[in-house]
C-alpha cells in the first residue's frame, strides 16, 4: 500500500455550461461523455458531465443556484480547473500529513457512498483557488458516489493520460509553492528553468516541476519574470484574478495522428513561428516520424539526452487567455520542451500584442 498520492484521479473544470463544454471536449477532442450527476440524479444544486478518453477523466461542472459561491468562482475566474483530485490508499495519513505540513483544509476526511459502494474523501487547498480532492476509493466499483451512467460515444483522438499539469502563480511565489508541494504532499524538484532559459527579447518567466518519485504526477510551477514587456504567466494572472491551472498536457503514442483529428475537429492550435523547421532537425537529430508531415501539421520537436519529444499547444479552450491544452509524445525524452520555449513565446507574444496585453 502506498503512503502518498498514486494517480491522478480526474480533473475537475468549473465552467458556464457544462452542457456545451461535455459536447465541446466531446466534438473537438474525442472525449467519451460517460456519466452524469445533477437534478435527475439528486444532486439539485449542480450539473456535473464526466468526460473520459484513455486514462484521462475530467468532470464538467456547472452551479444551478444563483446563491452557490461556484458562481463568485466563475466570476472571478471564469471557465478552469478548480480541483486536481489525487486517488490514495491511505486517505488518513495523507491528509494528517499535507494539514500537519501547513495545507489548509478544504474539507476533512468523509465517507460517501451509493449502491455501488462506498469511498472516503477529502480536500485541501493548493495555490489560487483550486483544490486538491483526495479520493480512497476503497470498494467502491463506480466512478464517483452520486453519478449516473449516460455514455456518448466521442471520436477518440488518441489521447492516453495527463503527462503534466502546470500551474501559474505570482510574482516571487513560486519557490514558496515547490516547498509547498514538497512538504504537504511529497513531490520531489524535478527540474528548473530559469529566466534566461525561458525568454525572449521581451518577455520571460521562470519554472519549476515538482514530481513524484516514480514521475506519475508532474506539476510544472511557473512565474512571470521582469521582462521588457509583459509575461504571458502575468496576462494569465490578470485574467485569471489568481494563480491557477495554465494547462494540462495531453500524452498520445501517435502524434501525428492525434493533430491531424483534432485539426480535422476545428480545434485551434499556436501557429509555429516562420523558419522554426528550417533549424529544427540540426537541433534535434533524427527522428522516426514523417518531417514533412510534422512540419504540415505544425508540431513542434525537442530533445533532451535520452530522446527526444513532439508537443503541440492549443489556443486558450475558452475567451479570457487562461486554460489551454498541450498534446505531448515522449520518444524517450522526460523533458518539457525547454528548446521550443522560444520560438513559441514569440508567437504567444504575438497573440498578446493583438489581445492589447503586451
Ligand atoms: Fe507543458
Amino acid at each position: 500500500m502506498s503512503k502518498g498520492l498514486k494517480r491522478i484521479h480526474h480533473v475537475e473544470f468549473v465552467v458556464g455550461n457544462a452542457k456545451q463544454a461535455a459536447f465541446f471536449y466531446r466534438k473537438a477532442f474525442g472525449f467519451d461523455q460517460v456519466a452524469y450527476r445533477g437534478p435527475e440524479t439528486g444532486t439539485p444544486e449542480s450539473v456535473s458531465y464526466v468526460m473520459k478518453q484513455g486514462e484521462i477523466w475530467m468532470i464538467l461542472t456547472t452551479p444551478l443556484r444563483h446563491e452557490d459561491p461556484m458562481n463568485t468562482w466563475l466570476t472571478m475566474h471564469g471557465d478552469g480547473v478548480r480541483d486536481m483530485a489525487f486517488e490514495v490508499d491511505d486517505i488518513d495519513a495523507v491528509f494528517a500529513k499535507a494539514t500537519g505540513a501547513g495545507a489548509e483544509a478544504h474539507s476533512e476526511p468523509h465517507a460517501l457512498g451509493d449502491d455501488l459502494g462506498t469511498m472516503r474523501t477529502a480536500a485541501i487547498r493548493t495555490y489560487g483557488e483550486v483544490l486538491h480532492t483526495f479520493i480512497q476509493r476503497d470498494d467502491y466499483k463506480g466512478f464517483l458516489p452520486g453519478f449516473e451512467i449516460r455514455e456518448i460515444k466521442g471520436q477518440g483522438t488518441g489521447l492516453l493520460c495527463i503527462d503534466h499539469i502546470v500551474g501559474n502563480v505570482s510574482d516571487l511565489q513560486m519557490d514558496k509553492w515547490v516547498d509547498w508541494y514538497n512538504e504537504t504532499l511529497g513531490l520531489g524538484r524535478f527540474v528548473s528553468y530559469d529566466d534566461k532559459d525561458i525568454c525572449t527579447d521581451f518577455t520571460a518567466l521562470r519554472s519549476t516541476v515538482v514530481a513524484s518519485d516514480d514521475r506519475v504526477i508532474k506539476f510544472p510551477i511557473n512565474e512571470p519574470a521582469d521582462g521588457l514587456k509583459k509575461s504571458q504567466i502575468q496576462e494569465y494572472i490578470d485574467a485569471n484574478l489568481t494563480a491557477g491551472v495554465q494547462h494540462l498536457a495531453l500524452s498520445t503514442d501517435d502524434i501525428l495522428t492525434t493533430i491531424q483529428a483534432l485539426r480535422d475537429n476545428g480545434v485551434e492550435f499556436l501557429a509555429v513561428p516562420d523558419g522554426y523547421y528550417d533549424t529544427v532537425w540540426e537541433r534535434v537529430g533524427e527522428v522516426k516520424e514523417d518531417k514533412e508531415r510534422i512540419k504540415e501539421l505544425g508540431i513542434l520537436v525537442d530533445h533532451d539526452e535520452n530522446g527526444y519529444l513532439l508537443q503541440l499547444f492549443t489556443r486558450p479552450l475558452q475567451d479570457r487567455p487562461t486554460l489551454f491544452f498541450e498534446i505531448i509524445q515522449r520518444r524517450g525524452s522526460d523533458s518539457f520542451g525547454k528548446g521550443n520555449f522560444k520560438a513559441l513565446f514569440e508567437t504567444i507574444e504575438q497573440e498578446q500584442a493583438l489581445r492589447g496585453n503586451l
